[in-house]
């Protein structure tokens, strides 16, 4: 008798839960239909101007081409659009930490174009360009913009959880207690431990949904040791 009260007060609980969570978003869901919508902005927003002012920089070094959720794609995006809607305006699960919650803007620009029908190119005609993309190379301006800014730097930076290990100069990576780098030595180099696959404390670290290094990048990174680790 004791545990069918408890088995009662469980459901009852979790069905309170439910009520409450479903009741937040039809409250979101309303604002978000009854919102007014600027009519110039409506014409204006692209696939090309959401995916640099949103997708880029606060999505996709989680959800990859790798993963279950691709954003990295128009089509890709599109076929989520629905619940890239739930996750982003109405319930604001996502970005997930460490990432930052879309500001006001990001959340308008983005509401604006889902309401828009997510089109691919400005309804007005009138599309920004895509953006410049840096070759990936064996060079540490090309490392920091395609692999440190995008998986590593939203963790190691002055005041963040990671902020004691500093990947902002080729020469703090080499003078580090730590021998992040050594230079023409990068089976030795603390950083190439840390990203390979078999590391046991791999970064990005998984529990943070951050997508792992492709082996191209890891490659790159080899490379660079390698060849001196210069600036
Ligand atoms: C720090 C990592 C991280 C960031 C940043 C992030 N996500 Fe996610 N997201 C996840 C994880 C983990 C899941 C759950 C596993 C999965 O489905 O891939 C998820 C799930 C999702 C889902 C599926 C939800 C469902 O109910 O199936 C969508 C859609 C999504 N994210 C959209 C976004 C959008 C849009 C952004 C950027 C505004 C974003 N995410 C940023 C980690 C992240
Ligand atoms: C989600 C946060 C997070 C992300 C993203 C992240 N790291 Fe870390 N990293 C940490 C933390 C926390 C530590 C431990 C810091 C300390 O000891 O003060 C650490 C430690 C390290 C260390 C030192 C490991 C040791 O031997 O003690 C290196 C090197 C490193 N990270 C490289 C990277 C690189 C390269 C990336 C991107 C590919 C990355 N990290 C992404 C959180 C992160």
């Amino acid at each position: 008798m004791k545990l069918e009260i408890n088995k009662l007060s469980v459901l009852i609980l979790i069905s309170l839960l439910i009520s409450s969570c479903s009741n937040k978003t039809q409250l979101k869901f309303e604002e978000y239909n009854n919102h007014a919508y600027n009519q110039a902005m409506l014409e204006k927003v692209s696939y090309q101007l959401i995916n640099q002012r949103v997708f880029i920089p606060k999505c996709i070094s989680c959800h990859g081409v790798s993963g279950n959720v691709n954003l990295e794609t128009y089509a890709s995006v599109y076929g989520f659009i629905d619940k890239i809607k739930d996750v982003t305006i109405l319930s604001h699960e996502m970005p997930k930490s460490p990432y930052s919650s879309l500001n006001k803007e990001e959340l308008e620009l983005l509401a604006t174009w889902i309401q828009a029908g997510a089109p691919e190119k400005a309804l007005g005609g009138v599309d920004i360009p895509p953006p410049v993309v840096e070759p990936l190379e064996a060079k540490f301006l090309s490392i920091q913009k395609n692999i440190f800014q995008n998986k590593c730097l939203v963790c190691h930076s002055p005041g963040k959880e990671a902020e004691r290990v500093s990947l902002n100069t080729p020469q703090e990576m080499i003078d580090s207690p730590l021998e992040i780098v050594i230079p023409g030595n990068p089976d030795d180099s603390d950083l190439i431990f840390v990203i390979s696959p078999t590391a046991r404390k791999i970064m990005p670290p998984k529990k943070s949904g951050i997508t792992s290094l492709k082996p191209e990048e890891i490659e790159i990174l080899k490379q660079w040791i390698a060849n001196g680790a210069t600036d």
